[in-house]
């Protein structure tokens, strides 16, 4: 891994333990989106791994992790990058003692081979710079027959910010998403897609919209959220107040007719299987 990589991890891991406090209360749009990921499970024959390994990657204050573990009966491991998020998760579940943390990277995984019955990871592995390798650490950690759950914001997202940006100056403001193909394309080549083996069983984006009645309340959450401006090639200096002046102007340009300004989030949901 490159020093540079190193340094994004870095940088990705630090900003996330800095916002673990204030994640859950900004966490709004992620708790939709991780139901709608639980929801999937009985796709995907909950039943099947109901008493093998679960793990959530990516797993950030362990919300979902708690929920795997009420809804299944096996073990339940909880893993991520940043370990400020890790000790937020310890301490709110701290009663559920049932449940493994482990500090860890998704494009290298801590686990062993065919290990696993079901990954599930919601809103994270956006945050890969190689996303190829992390599907293919996922098949490699899965036992035959295991399961593969994942959401995550692909290109589109925040496509209201990234122009509103645009018209201010030239630099990259808003994180790079993968797009909808790429991720189709890494995923089919990683799992061997054969429709007839029914190893793809769900593949699907969805726009999520939020509105905000001011662009400073929309910064803030991206803020809260530990989600904001780490970026490679991200913006190091200072934004002036000239910068912000021009930003809010551009993005009045979006507000509807019920006086809000949207934000809009493209949202894939993905279930596969290691066939
Ligand atoms: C937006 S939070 C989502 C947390 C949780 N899944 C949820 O839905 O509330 C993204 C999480 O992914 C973690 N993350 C980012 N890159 C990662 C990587 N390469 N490996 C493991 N975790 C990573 C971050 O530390 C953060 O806790």
């Amino acid at each position: 891994m490159s020093v540079n990589v190193q340094l994004d991890k870095q940088a990705i891991a630090n900003s996330f333990s800095r916002a673990a406090s204030r994640y859950d209360a900004a966490a709004s749009l992620q708790r939709n989106v991780g139901d709608e990921l639980m929801r999937q499970i009985p796709l995907a024959e909950g039943r099947v791994f109901a008493d093998g390994t679960t793990v959530d990657l990516g797993c950030g204050t362990g919300y979902f992790t708690a929920r795997l573990q009420d809804a299944l009966a096996g073990p339940v491991i909880g893993l991520d990058l940043a370990e400020g998020m890790l000790s937020q998760a310890r301490t709110n579940y701290q009663a559920t003692n049932t449940i493994d943390w482990l500090c860890g990277d998704a494009e290298n995984l801590p686990l062993a081979s065919d290990s696993v019955d079901c990954l599930f990871s919601s809103f994270a592995l956006q945050w890969c710079s190689d996303l190829q390798r992390a599907f293919s650490e996922c098949y490699r950690v899965l036992k035959r027959g295991g399961y593969l759950l994942v959401s995550l914001p692909v290109q589109g997202t925040l496509i209201e910010l990234e122009q509103s940006w645009k018209a201010v100056d030239q630099e990259r403001h808003v994180n790079d998403f993968f797009s909808e193909q790429e991720v189709a394309a890494w995923l089919a080549e990683v799992f061997q897609h054969h429709p007839e083996k029914k190893n793809h069983e769900l593949f699907s984006v969805v726009t999520e919209t939020r509105f905000y009645s001011q662009l400073n309340q929309l910064l803030r959450e991206l803020k809260d959220l530990g989600a904001h401006n780490i970026n490679r090639d991200r913006v190091k200096s200072l934004t002036t107040k000239g910068q912000y002046r021009a930003l809010h102007q551009a993005y009045e340009t979006y507000r509807t007719d019920q006086q809000l300004l949207p934000a809009s989030y493209q949202v894939a949901y993905v279930c596969y299987r290691k066939g």
